[in-house]
């Protein structure tokens, strides 16, 4: 507290990163990022831009990333728009489309960085109860609002919708912006980024974070019909015109390019994660399907709380998400197949015991 902080600084509840602590040894199961990295496609393109080039300042349209993506949906480059990560898109999504009279729909348990968007733009919002098997019913969604954003899957649950029942929300909210905001989509869900040119009102989030193993690089992106596309620049424009790096601009294409990377890492993603629900099953844990890179699990025997206590000595980082209804529960992010052998070997004795 200061006398000097502005009004919202003394009201806002920041979001709180997963850790990311300094120790070696560390099996890092906390913040669902890809135990393979990037493709070396992309450090190579790195590396070579690493040169003089660097005191000029990038491109503020990053159109050449743009049109990549763009092309890859056979879509326009006025229909993508890239940030700083996708929190940085979903920063200016907040405040650039949803903020309207009434108020904007999201689940009760979700991705926690959409309460403290509102609270910094001064959104009205209502959080709508996931039903009892932890899952978005979109029917209850039919209700007055500013506008909808849905993580698919979601997050920390890892349940995915089908295509379907995100039309179904868009035809019946055809005066509301929806935004699916896909981090996980590449593991398992249908992107919704094929029905960008029947919805005016779609909007689609995805980040190079999680499937493309680029945490640290920070390139996000949004796919939709061009005036909402319009919308994020006005903001970004307003805010920092500059938002990717050179570097960035440039690993993130050469990553969107090497397609056969992407396909093997995320399928090994997907088998491992498969096999450790197998896993976690036999020790009887409550396991929710997932179609993310990331398993949302319950000890009906041991409390959330000491199995990641007791993990976290065993130099085993998973997340614990304190919250009424998420307390019972803990994150786990899939690594390779043998840190996952580690954690059920430390599973084992700490049930055991
Ligand atoms: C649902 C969801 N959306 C967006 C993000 C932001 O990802 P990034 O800013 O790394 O692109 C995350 C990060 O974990 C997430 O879980």
């Amino acid at each position: 507290m200061s006398r000097f902080w502005s009004q919202i600084v003394h009201e806002l509840s920041p979001y709180v990163a997963g850790e990311q602590p300094k120790f070696g040894n560390l099996i890092k199961l906390n913040t669902n990022e890809n135990p393979y990295g990037p493709s070396p496609l992309v450090l190579k393109a790195i590396a070579a831009e690493t040169t003089d080039s660097l005191r000029l300042y990038p491109d503020p349209t990053a159109l050449q990333l743009r049109a990549t993506i763009a092309r890859s949906y056979g879509l326009d480059e006025s229909n993508v728009f890239v940030g700083n990560g996708s929190d940085e898109v979903l920063a200016h999504t907040f405040q650039a489309l949803l903020k309207h009279d009434a108020p904007l729909l999201f689940p009760d348990i979700t991705y926690s960085f959409y309460p403290t968007y509102c609270r910094l733009y001064g959104i009205d919002f209502d959080e709508i109860a996931l039903d009892d098997i932890m899952s978005v019913r979109t029917s209850d969604y039919r209700r007055n609002c500013g506008a909808i954003i849905l993580p698919n899957p979601n997050a920390p649950t890892g349940t995915a919708l089908p295509l379907s029942e995100i039309e179904k929300l868009l035809i019946e909210h055809p005066d509301q912006v929806v935004v699916i905001d896909e981090a996980y989509v590449d593991f398992g869900a249908e992107s919704a980024i094929p029905l960008v040119r029947n919805y005016p009102n779609l909007l689609v989030v995805q980040t190079l974070s999680k499937s493309r193993g680029l945490a640290g690089l920070r390139v996000g992106f949004a796919v939709g019909e061009s005036s909402l596309i319009e919308a994020l620049n006005r903001v970004k424009d307003s805010f920092n015109s500059y938002p990717l790096d050179r570097l960035a601009i440039v690993g993130a294409i050469a990553a969107w390019q090497d397609t056969v990377w992407f396909e093997e890492s995320r399928n090994n993603i997907m088998a491992t994660r498969n096999r450790l629900a197998l896993s976690m099953r036999g020790l009887g844990f409550e396991v929710l399907p997932s179609s993310a890179n990331f398993l949302f699990v319950h000890h009906p025997a041991c409390s959330a709380k000491e199995i990641f206590t007791q993990l976290r000595t065993k130099a085993i980082l998973v997340r614990h998400l304190p919250g009424e209804r998420t307390n019972d529960y803990l994150r786990i992010s899939i690594g390779t197949d043998s840190e996952c052998a580690k954690l059920i070997s430390a599973l084992q004795t700490i049930l055991g015991s």
